[in-house]
């Protein structure tokens, strides 16, 4: 065994053995908590609220995480913030857990019922209340699917920047819980910059309406921020006030060729230092087109070895064409093959079409695939890249990289077969210790869910995450909710970091 696979076994190790105050709720509930729970939840809900056959309860054990599937007892379904805030203060009378779900997408294993007890859908709350034309903003049920939520502001010119791949599966409230972002992040910025105000209820059963519909609001706590990105395990998010900016009126999509994955983070890296603002640098290394490849073999020229989607937009054509071709020329001075411009929007469409569905043709190329989702800070970028092939030759596995580049955030996938598991751990390791060491981050749109929990303490203090489980405690007493996600069941102290 390498010492990385054997570092990550310690650790694991150490997290079975050692339960901390942040999971109170560490086992199912007892039959007699169900039951009490059920008898109060059949008194206040009508029964199609509430689903127990074995084909349902299936239907909520997972998410697209990938991890290992487990039965909630029950799945309740509710249509009012009123029947959330029953079913948890039901729940947190008999003990029971709440994990509560959106629409299922997320990539961390944030929605499963670890623990069993309640899955609480918010996909019945998916009511577009009003989109505020003159304020810019909109109000929005939880489990609103962001591409209706897309629809409706457009229909008003309008635009909710925010943009997941899983845009057209996700929900609102999911991406508020995790602060997702996407491509258009780097110049817009995640979900986090266009939450106003979050209708919350406690684990408790009280409610609470947190934030302003204005654009400026420094009165008390910003309890909003507390909850964006605190993927349900503080609250469960039923009504949003979004903020809105006028929609781009013009688009340009090109595509920059480089010979290889290190001339492109290089050549992107330069462009953001010198000024230029496109809304997209979208990075796709040798291994991502060789997975799309495999699915259309004339899709890139066989000469290339990474390439780059960038996008400009503007206030009219000749503006956001004018920066996209500013930014084609830089390119191609500082080292760039070729560009490519649509020239229409099916052109576009053409372009973006094996992103979007990137993640499942690299999921293909392998008997498994592990998805991280670091950030390192715009000038590490290039470093982060040959980090990542460092560590793909140390431990014999795929390491492909793509992902929203130009704001630092990478999907770097390990790609292995089943019987490379321990290889494929300590390559994760290796990643995740790597950002840490260029000076970022875990997670930029996926969240901790309860995927990578474990490794907070590679990145918060001890002291941080104690502070985090006071809060989660006093807002949670019971740990009712999302059991077992975010939080590290112990604090793991900062290991030294692995040299670049
Ligand atoms: C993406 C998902 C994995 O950007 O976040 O494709
Ligand atoms: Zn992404």
């Amino acid at each position: 065994m390498n010492e990385y696979a054997s570092a990550q076994r310690r650790l694991c190790f150490a997290v079975q053995n050692r339960f901390g105050d942040g999971d109170s709720m560490s086992e199912r509930p007892s039959g007699e908590a169900l039951s009490a729970v059920r008898r109060v939840l059949d008194r206040t809900l009508e029964p199609s609220r509430i689903r127990d056959d074995p084909t349902e309860l299936e239907k909520y054990a997972s998410d697209w995480s990938g991890a290992p599937p487990v039965l909630p007892d029950l799945v309740v379904k509710p249509r009012s913030t009123e029947e959330v805030a029953s079913i948890l203060r039901a729940a947190n009378q008999a003990r029971v857990p709440v994990t509560p779900r959106g629409l299922g997408s997320g990539k961390a294993g944030g929605s499963i019922p670890i623990y069993g007890g309640i899955v609480l859908s918010l996909e019945g709350l998916n009511n577009i209340e009003h989109v505020d034309r003159a304020n810019m903003t909109a109000v929005v049920g939880a489990g609103t699917i962001l591409a209706d939520v897309w629809r409706a502001t457009e229909a008003e010119k309008l635009f909710y920047p925010p943009d997941p791949n899983s845009f057209d599966i996700c929900s609102i409230g999911g991406n508020i819980a995790c602060n997702a972002g996407g491509p258009r992040a780097l110049k817009y910025g995640v979900t986090k910059n266009y939450v106003l105000g979050v209708e919350v209820v406690l684990p408790t059963g009280d409610i609470i309406d947190a934030g302003k519909a204005t654009l400026k609001h420094v009165t008390g706590y910003d309890l909003t921020s507390l909850v964006v990105g605190s993927e349900g395990t503080l609250g469960v998010i039923t009504k949003a006030t979004l903020r809105l900016l006028p929609e781009p009126a013009s688009i340009e999509t090109g595509v920059l060729h480089f010979a290889n994955v290190h001339t492109a983070a290089r050549v992107l890296t330069q462009l953001l230092a010198d000024g230029h603002q496109p809304r997209t640098l979208e990075l796709l290394d040798h291994h991502a087109l060789d997975a799309l490849r495999q699915k259309s073999p004339n899709l890139f020229p066989d000469t290339i070895g990474a390439l780059v989607i960038a996008e400009t937009d503007g206030t009219s054509d000749e503006r956001a064409f004018a920066d996209l071709q500013q930014l084609a020329e830089a390119a191609l001075a500082y080292g760039a093959l070729d560009v490519q411009v649509a020239q229409n929007e099916a052109d576009r469409r053409r372009i973006w079409l094996p992103r979007n569905t990137l993640s499942e043709s690299l999921r293909a190329t392998a008997e498994a695939k592990i998805s991280e989702d670091i950030v390192v800070p715009r000038s590490h970028i290039p470093d982060m890249i040959d980090a990542a092939q460092r560590i793909s030759d140390r431990h014999g596995v795929k390491v492909a990289t793509y992902g929203h580049a130009g704001d630092g955030n990478l999907h770097v996938n390990i790609l292995f077969d089943r019987d490379q598991r321990a290889a494929a751990d300590g390559a994760v390791l290796d990643v995740l210790k790597a950002a840490i060491s260029f000076g970022g981050t875990l997670s930029g749109e996926h969240g901790l869910g309860m995927m990578k929990r474990d490794f907070l303490g590679l990145e918060h203090s001890e002291h941080k995450i104690e502070l985090q489980r006071t809060i989660k405690k006093s807002l949670d007493p019971n740990g009712i909710l999302n059991p077992g996600k975010v939080l590290p069941r112990r604090a793991i102290s900062s290991p030294q970091v692995e040299a670049k």
